[in-house]
C-alpha cells in the first residue's frame, strides 16, 4: 500500500504558515521550559528524598511549594503549540492521534492524578516524611509516562509509513517503539528536564540568596551540579539519538546544512552553560541554556522537515486570506501573557513575605 494514500487532504490556512511556524516555535520553546522544570524538579525531590530516606531538604520543599504552578504553567504553554503545530500538521497529527487513541486520551487522567499528588505533596509535605519518596517517584513517573505519549505521537505523524499497522490493531492501541530514534529523543528529552529543573532550583535559591536565606548557597551549588551532570550524561544521550537517525534523510531532503549549523550553535551554547554552571554562575548558565533550547528545538524543526519531506511541507498549504481572526488571537495572547506576569509577581510577592517572616 503507498502510504501516501493514508494522508488526509490538509486543511487551507487563513493567513501565511510563516506565522503560525513562528508562533508554534515560540509557543513550544515556553512549553518545553516549563515541561523542563516540571519534570526535573519532581524527579531531583524524588533523588533526594531516596538519599536522604524522605528527610527534609530545602530543595525537595522548594519543588513541593512550586510543582502545583509548573504543572498548571506547562499545560497552559502546551495548549498553544497544540493549537498551532493542529494549523500546520493537523492532518498528520491527527491521525497518529487516532492511531495511538488509547494513550492519547488517558493522558488526561495521568495529568489529573499528577496534578492532584502534587497538591498532596505541597499541603501535606511536613506530615508526610515517609510517603515522600513514594508520592515524587509516582508523580515523576507519571510525567514521564506522559512525555513517553508525546514522543511517540510526534513521532508517529512523521512516519505515515508506519499508519497501516492500523489494519492489523485498529483499537487505538498503537505505539511508535519500533522507531530506533523513539528511546533516544525520549531519554535525550527527559534528562534535558533533569539538567534544566537544577537550574531552575540554582535559580530559585539565588533570589532566595538575595533575599537574605543562610541555607540557599549549598543549594545553589546543588542545582548547578544537577545541571552540569544531566548535561554531560545528555551529551551522550544526544549523540545516541544523532545516531540513529535514518541515514541519508537529512542529506535528502535537503535540511543537513542547516540541521549541521544550529545543532553546533545550540552545543556552543550548551557548552557555556556548562562552564558557567560548574563556576556557580547562574545567570550567565540560564543565559546560555536558553538559546541552547531554542536551537535544539529548531535542530528539532529541520528533523520534522527532513521527516516529511517525501510527503508535506507547511508552504504547500493554500492560503485563504483571512486576518481578523489572528489579530484577534494575538491580542488574547498578549492579554493571557499579562496575566500570567500579574499572576506570577503575586505568587513572588506572597513567597518574599514567607522568606522575610
Ligand atoms: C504535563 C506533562 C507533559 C509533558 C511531560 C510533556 C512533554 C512533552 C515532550 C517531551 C514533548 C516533545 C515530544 C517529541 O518531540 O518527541 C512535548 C511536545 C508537545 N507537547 Fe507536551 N508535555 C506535557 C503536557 C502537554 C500538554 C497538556 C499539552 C497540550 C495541552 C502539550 C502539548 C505539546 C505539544 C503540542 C507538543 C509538540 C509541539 C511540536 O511538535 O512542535 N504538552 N511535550
Amino acid at each position: 500500500m503507498d502510504p501516501a494514500t493514508l494522508i488526509p487532504a490538509p486543511d487551507a490556512l487563513p493567513v501565511h504558515w510563516s506565522w503560525f511556524y513562528l508562533l508554534l516555535l515560540v509557543t513550544f520553546f515556553l512549553h518545553i521550559v516549563l515541561m523542563n522544570i516540571m519534570l526535573g524538579t519532581a524527579f531531583i525531590a524524588t533523588a533526594t528524598h531516596l538519599w536522604n530516606t524522605g528527610g527534609d531538604s530545602p530543595v525537595c520543599e522548594s519543588a513541593a511549594k512550586g510543582l502545583p504552578y509548573s504543572i498548571a504553567l506547562t499545560v497552559n504553554f502546551g495548549v498553544a503549540p497544540l493549537l498551532f503545530v493542529q494549523v500546520l500538521f493537523g492532518h498528520l497529527v491527527y491521525t497518529s492521534s487516532i492511531l495511538m487513541a488509547v494513550y492519547w486520551l488517558w493522558i488526561i487522567g495521568i495529568l489529573i492524578a499528577a496534578y492532584y499528588l502534587a497538591y498532596i505533596y505541597k499541603y501535606r509535605y511536613h506530615c508526610l516524611v515517609g510517603g515522600r519518596f513514594l508520592l515524587t517517584g509516582a508523580i515523576t513517573l507519571l510525567l514521564l509516562l506522559i512525555g513517553f505519549f508525546f514522543t511517540n505521537n510526534f513521532t508517529l505523524m512523521l512516519n505515515p509509513a508506519q499508519w497501516s499497522r492500523y489494519f492489523d490493531n485498529p483499537g487505538g492501541f498503537i505505539l511508535n517503539t519500533g522507531d530506533p530514534t523513539l528511546l533516544p529523543r525520549y531519554l535525550h528529552f527527559m534528562t534535558s528536564a533533569v539538567a534544566v529543573g537544577g537550574l531552575s532550583l540554582a535559580v530559585w535559591f539565588s533570589w532566595k540568596q538575595k533575599k537574605g536565606s543562610h541555607e540557599a548557597s549549598h543549594m545553589i551549588t546543588r542545582g548547578c551540579q544537577w545541571f552540569a551532570g544531566a548535561t554531560l550524561i545528555n551529551a551522550g544521550f544526544g549523540a545516541w539519538f544523532l545516531g540513529s537517525i535514518p541515514h541519508g534523510m537529512l542529506s535528502a531532503s535537503g535540511s543537513v546544512t542547516w540541521f549541521t549549523i544550529l545543532l553546533m550553535i545550540s552545543i556552543l551554547f550548551i557548552c557555556f552553560a556548562v562552564i558557567f554552571a560548574l563556576r556557580e554562575q547562574v545567570y550567565p548558565a540560564v543565559i546560555s541554556a536558553l538559546p541552547a533550547i531554542f536551537f535544539m528545538i529548531l535542530v528539532r524543526d529541520q528533523l520534522r522537515s527532513a521527516y516529511l519531506h517525501p510527503w508535506f511541507s507547511p508552504s504547500d498549504l493554500p492560503v485563504h486570506p483571512q486576518y481578523s481572526p489572528l489579530f484577534l488571537f494575538l491580542a488574547v495572547l498578549l492579554g493571557g501573557l499579562v496575566l500570567v506576569g500579574w499572576m506570577l509577581k503575586l505568587v513572588l510577592t506572597a513567597e518574599t513575605k514567607g522568606v522575610q517572616s
